[in-house]
């Protein structure tokens, strides 16, 4: 399949090139900067290459190079940023510190629209952030945009369809971003724009067939989106050789169990059997505060549970998981000082021990395109839309004790937010939001009555991954309807606080 290859050189928005890529129905793939050149020149599957922005000065001894060679493999070019300024490096032109450093919003006036800047009018809002710029063209280049900071911030070489950015057409802030990827993607580089949804699907089910044959494939179900779009894709490609096992651990939303059950046993008519488990996970999380010990034990009465139920259930030869491409890229790429640090990781453990083989049907694709796939594949929006949900679930959510009484109370006060949310039209614009019952009681009034009940937090974050997050700007008026609805409808909260801070330096969750 025709695709993009993005050499990553650390930059922060690296992920999302390859998914402004994608969204343009190209596929994109990231790779280290370092990639070897073999695997490009051999590889005739890449009909393009971006170079990424990054933190080093390209004239540094820190600085990150890719093998030159590529300049002459004659296939499209594009630099962003540092990838530019790499471009301007290696072909002997040459780049320095400005004077000014320039960060944010900046007019990029347009001198040349033949191609990379066709059918975009001049000036433009686009995003920069750079310390250093172009001060020499390379041989053969052209300028073909400059800024009032940058007299040189975009380059071109049609000849050899070599070109590059100072600023981050990336980014949502660049107005006509987007319109300048298609233009290098389709007007120059010639792709067919044929990575979609549907032909994903396609390929992937033909794959799947291919590769289990007459086998069975165990998938644990959460009902969370990855494992739910992995369960109709495969019931699509395999039918009853998939069997679902969905563990209802106790610690979960207010009919979140029913409301598996019904979508995917009811109306899809998959294979899938409910394990009734709450009585032993509350067991063993009894009197157990610390949250790195909730996790574990949760982990491994999971493992336990789903171990037991799968040797009932008969012989599978693969697992299949939801792991998605932000995972694999975790584990590949170059690790600049902008990497992030992932701290929490679904339920593992399962593949190690049972001797499964993996079948990983998203390893290639983002959240967002999962989303789509699963659209495509009829699933509802009551699953498709829904915020990600940890898988120890509201254990970490109940802060100290977890106990029956405490779970409800939880329960229904996140019924009651996330309801609220949904009729304010707020909660597709958020990532996640959730409420934290804290260990902590405090003095109220109700009536003529003095009260000493519990303090429930709000949580509400804006993210695209959950590595950073900031903290969603919800209307006063509507946090005061959730408290008072909260205080007034739940035995047992008599306060409602809204958690203001952002990832880092706090966590999405409180645990
Ligand atoms: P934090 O709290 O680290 O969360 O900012 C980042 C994202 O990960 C989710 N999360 C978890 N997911 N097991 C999971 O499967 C866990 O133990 C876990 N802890 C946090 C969190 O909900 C957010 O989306």
């Amino acid at each position: 399949m025709e695709k993009v290859l993005i050499l990553d050189f650390g930059s922060q928005y690296t992920q999302l090139i390859a998914r402004k890529v994608r969204e343009l129905n190209v596929f994109s793939e990231i790779q280290p900067f370092n990639h070897a050149y073999n695997k490009i020149e051999n590889n005739s599957d890449i009909k393009a290459l971006i170079l990424s922005g990054g933190p080093a000065n390209v004239y540094g001894e820190q600085a990150y190079h890719c093998d030159s060679r590529i300049f002459d493999l004659n296939i499209p070019i594009l630099g962003i940023c540092y990838g530019l300024q790499h471009i301007a490096f290696s072909l002997r032109g040459a780049v320095d510190p400005a004077a000014q450093r320039e960060y944010g919003r900046a007019h990029l006036q347009i001198d040349d629209d033949t191609d990379l800047f066709s059918d975009i009018i001049s000036p433009t809002r686009v995003w920069m952030s750079h310390a250093d710029y172009l001060t020499k063209l390379p041989d053969g280049f052209t300028v073909l945009a400059h800024t009032d900071n940058s007299p040189i911030a975009a380059i071109g070489h049609p000849e050899k369809k070599i070109y590059g950015l100072q600023f981050h057409p990336e980014v949502h802030h660049t107005t006509e971003g987007k319109r300048i990827l298609r233009n290098f993607l389709y007007k120059i580089s010639g792709f067919e724009g044929a990575w979609t949804p549907q032909s994903f699907i396609e390929s992937t089910i033909e794959k799947i067939r291919e590769r289990v044959g007459d086998k069975k494939v165990l998938l644990a179900l959460s009902g969370g989106v990855d494992s739910s779009v992995a369960a109709a894709l495969l019931y699509k490609a395999i039918g009853n050789q998939l069997q679902c096992i969905f563990v209802d651990t106790g610690l979960l939303r207010h009919r979140e169990a029913e409301q598996v059950m019904r979508v995917f046993q009811e109306n899809l008519h998959l294979n899938l059997t409910p394990v009734t488990a709450r009585a032993i996970f509350l067991s063993k999380l009894d009197n157990v505060i610390d949250p790195e010990e909730k996790r574990k034990i949760i982990g491994r009465t999971f493992i336990e549970i789903f171990e037991t139920e799968a040797k009932r259930l008969g012989t599978f030869h693969f697992l299949a998981q939801g792991t998605l491409y932000p995972d694999v890229i975790e584990s590949v790429s170059f690790k600049g000082p902008s990497a992030t640090i992932k701290s929490h990781h679904n339920v593992g453990g399962l593949p190690e021990k049972m001797n499964f083989e993996l079948l990983e049907p998203f390893r290639e694709l983002f959240k967002d395109e999962v989303r789509k796939v699963g659209r495509e594949l009829g699933l509802p929006e009551e699953i498709i839309g829904r915020h990600p949900f940890p898988g120890p679930g509201l254990a970490v959510r109940t802060i100290g004790k977890i106990t029956p009484a405490r779970l409800e109370i939880l329960r229904k006060a996140d019924s009651i937010f996330s309801d609220e949310l949904k009729q304010a039209k707020l909660y597709d614009k958020i990532w996640q939001a959730f409420c934290v019952l804290l260990p902590i009681q405090t003095v109220g009034v109700m009536g003529d009555e003095r009260t000493y009940e519990n303090v429930l937090a709000l949580r509400a974050v804006t993210s695209t991954d959950g590595m950073t997050a900031d903290w969603y700007h919800l209307p006063y008026d509507f946090l005061g309807r959730v408290s008072t609805r909260i205080i007034n409808e739940i035995k047992g909260i008599n306060r409602v606080v809204y958690d203001v801070s952002s990832k880092p330096p706090a966590t999405i969750e409180w645990e």
